[in-house]
């Protein structure tokens, strides 16, 4: 595979997140940053994964904030912009990782696009593959706030009280704490041991 074609090397994906950053300034840059440290430390001790990609790919997961301040239609806008830029697998993921369960009635709360905007998200996340690194930044996702690493529940909790919570927000917390587990052990170590200060918040 031709790295450059599917995904920007780390300085670019830095530019970018820095150029998204004065166009919508918020908690979504940090928590992009800790995502990113996040897969790149698991794919460092995970078989099938490489921690510069997982790096690059946490960086832009988030990127359709750009457009913002706005609520889901951030994964479309994403999308849309990493397309563009011809970086399909940072595209692609800038959806799937709000799709640990593909469906669009997981996605909670209220939708901030258009309805063709909706079918649009819709048939992307039906045609998207997902593989190992769409996986780790669904996990990686929830490893992260702005200050800092977290535990999945901590994110669940972060999640629900800013986008509300519905029919299915069970079964996406199952499916999460489940990923958990998978990569506890395709990595053979607890995850959270790999997120440098985690363990020694909860523990203080
Ligand atoms: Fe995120």
């Amino acid at each position: 595979m031709e790295p450059g074609l599917s995904l920007p090397d780390v300085q670019t994906a830095e530019q970018l997140l820095m150029e998204a950053a004065e166009m919508n300034p918020g908690a979504w840059v940090e928590h992009s940053r800790h995502v990113a440290l996040a897969a790149r430390n698991i794919a460092e001790v995970h078989p099938n994964l490489d921690p510069t990609r997982a790096y690059t790919l946490g960086l832009l997961h988030d990127i359709g904030r750009r457009t913002g301040p706005n609520r889901d239609r951030h994964l479309l806008d994403g999308h849309d912009f990493l397309t563009e830029l011809g970086y399909t697998d940072a595209a692609r993921i800038a959806v799937t990782h709000s799709f640990v369960i593909p469906d669009m009635d997981t996605l909670q709360g209220d939708w901030d696009g258009t309805p063709q905007e909706w079918q649009r998200l819709r048939e992307v996340v039906a045609r998207a593959q997902q593989t190992d690194e769409d996986r780790l930044i669904q996990l990686c996702d929830m490893l992260g706030l702005a200050d800092g690493f977290c535990t999945i529940e901590e994110r669940l909790v972060d999640i629900a009280l800013r986008y509300t919570f519905n029919a299915r927000t069970p079964d996406k917390w199952r499916a999460k704490l489940q990923l958990k587990a998978d990569f506890d052990r395709e990595c053979g170590v607890n995850i959270y041991l790999l997120l440098p200060g985690l363990v020694e918040r909860l523990l203080a």
